[in-house]
């Protein structure tokens, strides 16, 4: 067994923990990042999609913008359609502002290697197995590498270890409130050019569907069903058939090309807390999960990362630890906000299979209300789009080398 030392242990090589250990390190700020996957498991998972606007300025910030500039494709808006009509909220006038959507994996790629060229220390398939004496000064990680246990001690943890991760369970006084959908999202990747130049969210009463994308010969599409579906039943041409029955209208087709990846993602909502417990923090999935209808998930983690890396910083150079302790009131408030756009979000546009006329005829209401209502429409755009970057990032920034 041995036993490592750093300033900051990092459990998960996510966004989350990426983005952090590059905040940090940019700052001269020690810190281990341990990831229970290899590096090509971590860098082929395909997950969410859309930046905010703040979340390419961090990513910029953290000196990872390069490609990202490059490749991503700025949205100056989305499509909703419902009832027959494709309606368009345009962010630039109603927010001043644009999305930009670069998948998660390239995020995670562009992080890794540029981790890596710096020589940061970073270790692949070693997983975290407990953390020990969270609430003293010195909490111990400790992990798993090919079969041999080791250690590792530092001022702080930070535990950006994905939904299933070991961060929650060392919290005692964790509580965790869920919201579950009776639905789930049929996610495709496949080799087609996008039939659509920004994002289609579709309400349909065959359920909802969502044309997105990666690049532009790459579609991303998905489609609501029952939650628990079982994806044997859905053969590629089923899948099609039930996407162009969904989203095709007037000026809209959808292209088919050859599918290259399946998936099933659940709906459900989760917030746990607090967000700390002595030195043991909880940054991104670790302690909250959104429904993908508002893309939110991949911008809450980006930002809790922000939020810890700054707090971090101003402990370890100004003394003051008001950032630390304020660590998980703050987190949670955007988180919150978060949680009751993405409710908004999948209520609107989603089947709700148990809905009595009453409530379809609500629903009804709040789509036409989003288009009818200029004020309605500038809510949604200003909130998919999220506030400007945190004046605060600015002052970290004096601390990088
Ligand atoms: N030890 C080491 N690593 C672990 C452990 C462990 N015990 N448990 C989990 N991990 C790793 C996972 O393998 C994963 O790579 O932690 C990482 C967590 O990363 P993500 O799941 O990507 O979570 P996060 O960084 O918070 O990013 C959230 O991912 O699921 C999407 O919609 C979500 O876009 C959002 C984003
Ligand atoms: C995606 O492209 O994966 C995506 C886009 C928008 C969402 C969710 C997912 O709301």
């Amino acid at each position: 067994m041995s036993n490592y030392h750093t300033r900051v242990t990092i459990i998960g090589a996510g966004p989350a923990g990426l983005v952090l250990g590059h905040l940090l390190s940019l700052a001269g700020i020690d810190n281990l990042i341990l990831e229970r996957r290899s590096r090509e498991y971590v860098e082929a998972r395909v997950r969410a999609g859309v930046l905010e606007r703040a979340s390419v300025s961090l990513l910029e910030l953290a000196g990872v913008g390069d490609r990202l500039r490059r490749e991503g494709l700025v949205h100056e808006g989305i499509y909703l359609q419902f009832n027959g009509g494709r309606h368009h909220i345009d962010f630039r006038e109603l927010a001043d502002g644009a999305v930009t959507v670069y998948g998660q994996q390239e995020v995670v790629k562009d992080l890794i290697a540029d981790r890596l060229a710096h020589g940061w220390p970073t270790v692949f398939e070693a997983e975290a197995t407990t953390i020990a004496d969270a609430d003293s000064l010195g909490p111990r990680v400790l992990f798993r590498q090919q079969g041999d246990e080791h250690s590792v001690t530092s001022a702080f943890v930070a535990a950006c270890d994905g939904t299933h991760g070991i961060g929650h369970r060392s919290i005692p006084t964790l509580t965790t409130y869920t919201l579950d959908y009776p639905y789930a999202w049929l996610g495709i990747l496949a080799r087609a050019r996008p039939g659509t130049d920004e994002l289609v969210y579709s309400y349909s009463d065959r359920g909802f569907a969502l044309y997105s994308m990666r690049s532009t010969s790459v579609s991303r599409l998905y489609l609501q069903v029952p939650a628990g579906e079982d994806l044997g039943g859905w053969s590629h041409d089923r899948i099609w058939a039930e996407l162009k029955a969904r989203l095709e209208s007037p000026g809209l087709v959808v292209n088919e090309g050859s599918i290259t990846e399946v998936g099933l993602t659940p709906m459900r909502s989760t917030v746990s807390t607090p967000m700390r417990f002595g030195n043991v923090f909880l940054a991104g999935d670790a302690a909250h999960i959104v429904p993908p209808t508002g893309a939110k998930g991949l911008n809450l983690a980006l930002q809790d990362a922000l939020e810890l890396a700054s707090a971090i910083i101003e402990s370890v150079y100004e003394h003051d630890a008001a950032g630390l302790e304020g660590y998980s009131e703050h987190c949670l408030g955007r988180v919150w906000r978060a949680q009751r756009f993405a409710n908004y979000m999948t209520r609107l546009l989603h089947l709700d299979y148990a809905a009595d006329e009453f409530a379809r005829q609500l629903q009804l209401a709040d789509q036409r209300g989003v288009v009818d209502s200029m004020a309605e429409a500038t809510s949604l755009a200003e909130r998919y789009v999220g506030p400007a970057l945190d004046a605060r990032s600015e002052r970290i920034v004096k601390w990088f080398r």
